[in-house]
């Protein structure tokens, strides 16, 4: 909007995508608009207009502002009244510190004066650029929402109660927000990230005063509309609780309740703390806040890892960078001390030297760390990793998996995944994604070819020795599944199926609320709740009957109940270096399985014991702990904060006239066939409707796109994706991404991700884009027709990607079913005469189409796309052989170019016998 015009409408929650980025620019405009009128004069012609500008943003900032504690309901009153009287110049003042204070963040800090009769050297910085000393000796700051339909008077009693509490010693510093209903206490935790704790007092209704399109939207979402709109107010406290726990499981919720101890005990409050019977105990209420938010904001073995970094100790064991000794007495490596500091290498230490506890063992401060992540991601169980989500995906599989199940598993699947199967000796069913051929990249695996995978297994009467379904989510390009429905229909076809799901690029998930839905561990957790109703018995025994004599195509087609009797058997890894705060290689172990103490612990440690590390780095546990306490505490504010960046660029790309001539953004629609799609949305940005909502699609569609993966189609400017990533962006523009297809680039969004890095990237874009128009204006005939075909080869003719073809004989069981001995074949290679090389020429080609089976004998990884399109014991098809001859990329692991594909030869194949159902 153009403060010095008035002239253009005034932005809605429609062009934004979060109400937290609507509230900060209609402060700034309303700053823009005051200090035009002050310009201006308010009654010259331009400082009228300006003068409705500033009533219309504060009309819209109203409801907001109800929600948040700075500047609070009777300063913006205020406000109106310094309007309404048009004292422009007071008006300014406050208005303009006001909007200084919430960019800055100054107002966690201090109390900003707002009257201009106060002084304000109005010097104070960002928040973000104070020495990190500086914000830690500040007491963190966040606010108490409390929820209780009073009148002004009382309101003003219970917020200055509260704060009379304060004492000099308390860690942190709250201010509370009153609210009157349920429904603004729903709004008050999605709209505010500064709330840690929720108070529902006694008199809470039901209903939002606040007419907004986002709150209904919101609302509408919570899924209980009905059920709540019939709840007795004595309910309104308890349903409150378990809606928060919904929404922002994190948060305290404290009920302070005039029902009987004996009507409460009974009710599920979800994650409250604590109720309270006396209204007026305002201590105990303020230090139950303080204690809630400090047993987050604990991090035990971070907190014990700085204890024994100031301890003296003299070092008589193998570490000499413990204490950093072998650095300050060096002469000629004085530059690595420098550049770290001493601190890190003060926390250099081992758990055989005493003091700190052991990550192979854990009974102390990692114990009680590891048990805090499990808290935060709401698994049973959570274990640290120092060596990536590489290593916690064998592990997982070795723990779980012995020689001779079957594991279905989506063959895009990481490199982790396809080395845990050869050290497990498991049969693997590869299950293909459907493929994105215009873009040469895989989406996900649809329900429908795990069902028929499972179900021919069952057909072949091997359904018993199927143990696990691997999949990978979200992809790296973004595409999520519907978690609880492959959960479902899994168990509705064997009811103790274990999931691992590779969480890789979704830890971060937990903390957005929609993203939560599709979670693995959001997901068990509900299932041991929902498994358990006399609905899903009463569901289940109705469909028996349904499907009694069902063909397999009637099974595939139906939506499965799982049986009430299913076990619970959830695994997540996650990469929390990829996405949260943590060193790299960070990373978690999340499980949710109910066989685990019975079954699985024993053989888990074995598997831990194999992978890990007997000197795992200290600093990267801290991080771990650092990253968990982060997560707990702002999590919510940080996720929303990506997503608006991921949004400004979807929304920028898609409008500017000059991106749209030689980049496509890549839409739910691009990169998701029509019928995985049920809610038929298109795009997450419409420039006529604006932000469509993406409740309703994480909720309903069979996959989802993560909008913080923006993939964008690079073909339109003549170069492929590795060319523009590391000649364009890297080399030119200093622009780090990390996956490329032939003809697209993936840039990510993060919770580092910050406004001004988004304009940079448009500006590049914009910048590349201006160039190209340049060029090409002077180009020759020649020199366009040169551009023409480089796109056309981009973007036309892409090399078709092939499925996974299966695997030889030698290496299968009997029957029909696709599940293979990867291990065997692995071996097999180890003997150099088993081996031979074919270069990639037409006579390969030749023998293919004229029917001989030629098996790879090792993987073969091209980057992009990063995943084998050839495993050990894979019969190599011609679509394989025509990909990798089509592809131009550099990195082709597995493949010499000198020699060619390696494979089998015809006697060692000979040599392995048919083999039978056992495992080996
Ligand atoms: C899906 C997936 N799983 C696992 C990994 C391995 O994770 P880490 O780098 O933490 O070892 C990656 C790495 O890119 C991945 O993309």
């Amino acid at each position: 909007m153009n403060a010095q015009t008035g002239e253009q409408k005034l932005p809605t929650i429609r062009d934004y995508f979060s109400a937290t980025q609507l509230r900060a620019d209609r402060w700034s405009a309303l700053r823009e608009a005051c200090e035009g009128m002050q310009r201006n004069g308010v009654s010259s012609r331009q400082g009228k207009k300006l003068r409705t500008t500033a009533l219309d943003l504060m009309e819209a900032l109203a409801p907001i502002e109800t929600y948040w504690a700075f500047p609070g309901a009777a300063v913006f009153e205020n406000l109106r009244r310094l309007l309404a009287q048009e004292n422009i110049e007071d008006l300014s003042v406050s208005v303009r510190r006001i909007a200084r204070a919430l960019t800055s963040g100054a107002y966690r800090r201090r109390t900003v004066p707002l009257n201009s009769s106060e002084i304000d050297n109005e010097d104070y910085e960002d928040e973000a650029a104070l020495s990190p000393e500086a914000r830690a000796l500040g007491r963190p700051y966040f606010e108490v929402l409390i929820v209780d339909d009073v009148a002004e008077q009382h309101e003003r009693f219970l917020r200055s109660s509260l704060q009379r509490m304060r004492r000099s010693e308390d860690p942190f510093i709250y201010e509370p927000v009153v609210v009157p209903s349920l429904e603004d206490a729903l709004l008050g935790i999605l709209f505010n990230h500064n709330v840690q704790a929720v108070v529902i007092r006694p008199g809470i209704s039901l209903k939002s005063k606040n007419k907004l399109p986002i709150l209904d939207e919101y609302v509408s979402h919570l899924g209980q509309d009905e059920e709540v709109d019939s709840l007795a107010p004595s309910e309104f406290g308890p349903e409150a609780c378990r809606l928060i726990a919904k929404i922002r499981p994190e948060l305290d919720a404290y009920l302070v309740t005039d029902r009987s101890v004996e009507d409460i005990a009974g009710l599920d409050l979800g994650r409250c703390r604590r109720v309270f019977y006396n209204q007026e105990d305002f201590l105990e209420l303020h230090l139950n806040i303080l204690r809630g938010v400090t047993a987050r904001y604990k991090t035990p073995f971070f907190t014990a890892l700085k204890e024994y970094s100031k301890q003296p100790t003299g070092v008589f064991h193998a570490m000499p960078i413990s204490r950093g000794k072998s650095i300050t007495r060096s002469h000629w490596i004085q530059d690595m001390g420098a550049f770290y500091g001493p601190n890190i290498f003060l926390a250099e230490t081992s758990a055989t030297s005493g003091g700190l506890d052991s990550l192979l063992e854990p009974r102390g401060p990692i114990k009680e760390a590891q048990d805090m992540a499990a808290r935060a991601f709401g698994s049973k169980q959570t274990f640290f990793a120092t060596n990536g989500t590489s290593t916690c995906n064998k592990i997982v599989v070795q723990a779980l998996v012995k020689p001779g199940d079957i594991v279905l598993i989506d063959r895009d699947c990481h490199k982790s995944h396809h080395y845990g199967m050869v050290l497990a000796g498991a049969r693997v069913v590869y299950m293909d994604s459907y493929p994105l051929h215009e873009y040469s990249m895989y989406g996900a695996v649809p329900i429908r070819e795990i069902k028929h995978n499972l179900l021919r297994l069952k057909a072949e009467g091997k359904l018993d020795r199927v143990r696990m379904v691997l999949l990978t989510n979200c992809t790296f390009d973004g595409l999520v599944y519907n978690v609880q429905r492959v959960m479902e229909e899994c168990l509705a076809i064997k009811k103790d199926l274990i999931f691992l799901w590779d969480e890789a690029w979704f830890a971060f998930a937990r903390f957005g609320p929609s993203y939560r839905l599709r979670t693995a561990m959001r997901v068990a957790n509900t299932l041991r709740r929902t498994l358990k109703t006399d609905e899903t018995a009463a569901a289940w025994e109705a469909q028996q009957k349904l499907l009694k004599d069902a063909d397999d195509e009637t099974i595939l087609n139906t939506r499965l109940v799982p049986p009430p009797d299913a076990r619970v058997r959830v695994y997540a890894t996650q990469s929390t270096h990829k996405t949260l705060t943590s060193l790299r290689q960070g990373s978690m172990i999340h499980v949710n399985d109910q066989d685990f103490k019975g079954e699985v612990e024993e053989g888990f440690h074995e598997a831990y014991m194999t992978h890990t590390s007997t000197s795992p780095n200290y600093q990267i546990i801290a991080s771990l702990d650092v990253g968990r306490r982060q997560v707990e505490l702002e999590g919510y504010e940080f996720v929303q904060r990506q997503v608006e960046s991921a949004m400004a660029i979807r929304r920028a790309v898609t409008t500017h006239p000059l991106l749209k001539k030689y980049f496509k953004l890549l839409t739910p629609s691009d990169m998701i066939p029509e019928e995985y799609r049920e809610s038929g949305i298109e795009s997450y940005y419409d420039p006529e409707q604006g932000w469509l909502d993406t409740w309703e699609i994480w909720s309903t569609d069979e996959f989802v796109l993560d909008p913080t993966r923006v993939t964008l189609a690079v073909g339109g400017t003549g170069w492929d994706g590795d060319t523009f990533k590391t000649k364009i962006l890297m080399d030119k523009y200093g622009i780090q991404i990390n996956k490329t297809s032939r003809n697209t680039v993936l840039f990510m969004t993060n919770i580092g991700t910050t406004r001004s890095s988004v304009a940079y990237l448009i500006e590049v874009l914009v910048e590349i884009a201006n160039e190209l128009d340049d060029l090409l204006d002077d180009a020759s005939r020649m020199e366009r027709r040169s551009f023409d075909n480089r796109v056309a080869a981009l973007v036309e003719h892409v090399p078709p990607l092939p499925d996974f073809s299966r695997f030889h004989d030698a290496f299968r069981d009997a029957g029909e079913t696709p599940e293979g001995d990867i291990r065997s074949a692995f071996f097999l290679s180890y003997t150099e005469e088993n081996c031979d090389y074919l270069p990639l020429d037409d006579r390969l080609m030749e023998r293919l189409n004229a029917g001989e089976e030629l098996v790879s004998a090792s993987f073969v990884i091209p980057y992009p796309p990063g995943f084998p399109i050839l495993v050990p014991g894979q019969v190599i098809s011609p679509e394989i052989l025509a990909f990798m001859r089509a592809l131009d990329v550099s990195e082709i692991h597995g493949f010499r170019a000198d020699l060619g594909l390696r494979v089998f030869t015809k006697d060692a194949l000979a040599s392995l016998k048919s083999r039978d159902t056992e495992g080996s």
